[in-house]
């Protein structure tokens, strides 16, 4: 008789005897499984709590024009985080992040990647739409970059957000997220391409522990994608780099 066999006739025996002695039901414990959907519905809770007082900040003078705040949205255990630079107005309307032209297209990149938006965390460096005329939010192409001041105000929301999400890689989209993200002012065309390190808060270098950190690759923002198409295949090639690093397991 083989070990496999003989572990079967000895649970069958004990279960039998259990039965004998009254007892007529057994609970098998899914511990492994509910520990991995406890843990996930903690992080949910924590991005949720982290939503609702974003939705209600009054830190910078963003929120006087905003329609809505975007705190950002996805799987609370992503191993993919893009982040992008602060809402535009599709955004601004609806409460979500990319979901206009710019959305379009980085869902399809999330697709190609063998990927879906749901499997991944989608957040901005700023979490309300900057405008160039706050006077008129309802003009669409009223967009501009978030100031330092918006983005030093702002920017601990996205640290927590990070914190709780621990994604594997962190992927910027555009120069204001890259250079936020890796601490280096240098133009996009310096930094993209190649992996820098994020450190989960604090975002200090010497002193923290290496499970603090997170490889970040920044690429182009879709936006620039659309006004430059030649430039996509560039962006392919970074896309490649993050899916190397997965070896086939970025989905959740
Ligand atoms: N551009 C961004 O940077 N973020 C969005 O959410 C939409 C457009
Ligand atoms: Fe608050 Fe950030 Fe919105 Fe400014 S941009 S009001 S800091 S959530």
């Amino acid at each position: 008789m083989t070990y496999f066999n003989e572990i079967i006739r000895l649970t069958k025996k004990y279960i039998e005897q259990l039965k004998a002695d009254g007892v007529d039901r057994v609970v098998v414990s899914e511990k492994g499984k509910n520990m991995k959907k406890r843990k996930k519905n903690i992080a949910d809770g924590k991005l949720k709590k982290l939503a609702e007082e974003i939705k209600n900040c009054k830190k910078c003078p963003l929120h006087k024009s905003r329609k809505n705040a975007v705190p950002g949205e996805g799987n609370p255990e992503a191993k993919l985080m893009f982040i992008g630079e602060g809402p535009g107005f599709d955004e601004d309307r609806l409460g979500r992040p990319f979901v206009g032209r710019s959305g379009q297209l980085l869902d399809k990149i999330i697709l190609a990647m063998g990927m879906k938006r749901e499997d991944v965390f989608i957040a901005n460096i700023v979490k309300c739409h900057p405008m160039v005329d706050p006077s008129h939010p309802d003009e669409r192409g009223n967009d501009r970059k978030p100031s330092s001041d918006e983005i030093n105000g702002c920017i601990s929301y996205l640290e927590k957000q990070i914190e709780i999400i621990k994604p594997k890689i962190i992927c910027s989209l555009g120069s204001v997220s890259a250079t936020t993200l890796t601490g280096i002012s240098a133009p996009l065309g310096k930094l993209r391409g190649k992996f820098h390190d994020y450190y989960c808060s604090p975002r200090i270098h010497s002193g923290v522990s290496h499970a603090n950190r997170i490889k970040l690759m920044p690429t182009f923002h879709p936006a620039a994608l659309l006004r430059n198409p030649n430039w996509k295949k560039d962006a392919w090639e970074d896309m490649k780099k993050i899916m190397k690093e997965f070896n086939g397991k970025g989905k959740k």
